[in-house]
């Protein structure tokens, strides 16, 4: 079985972001009670909902390879939320802290990016192509929602302190 190795590689990964998109859940609860642009909060409580999404089609994956779907703890998506939570606390709500919000949450998307980047290159090597389909679908939205950050961090930045 040459491919052995790197179908363990493949579900421990998957495992981790398993695990840090059930992380992401509380943060992004976090993040939305802590914004004060009404734009920013709307979208990190749409981005909840489809994190919710992106978990069930985790499970879809798992379910594709006949495996039951377990997660293990994220531990760079714990740190990432660590900071996240530093800067919470160092900050009054303000177009100061939205900025800061916005940037820790622009690099839990690019982990996530880069997670299910290699995830959908590892589906494609084996050939799950159904897993392959549903990592990419995940994959693309991370990308949507890293690009709508930067949208508003540049238009809020143009708001009054
Ligand atoms: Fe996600």
């Amino acid at each position: 079985m040459p491919n052995g190795h790197l179908h363990e590689l493949f579900v421990d990964e998957l495992r981790d972001i398993l695990g840090a998109e059930k992380q992401l859940l509380k943060g992004l609860k976090k993040l939305a009670d802590n914004a004060q642009s009404e734009t920013l909060k709307m979208a990190f409580q749409e981005h909840y909902t489809q994190t919710e999404g992106q978990i069930d089609r985790l499970k879809q994956v798992f379910q594709s390879l006949g495996m039951s779907a377990r997660g293990k703890k994220c531990k760079a998506m714990e740190g990432l939320l660590e900071e996240a939570e530093e800067i919470i606390e160092s900050f009054e709500k303000s177009p100061v802290l939205d900025a800061a919000l916005i940037s820790a949450a622009q690099k839990v998307e690019h982990y996530e990016i880069a997670s299910y980047g290699c995830l959908v290159t590892f589906a494609k090597l084996m050939e799950h192509s159904e897993a392959e389909a549903l990592l990419a679908e995940t994959l693309n939205e991370e990308k949507e929602t890293d690009l709508k950050l930067t949208d508003i961090a540049l238009s809020e930045a143009n708001q009054p302190a």
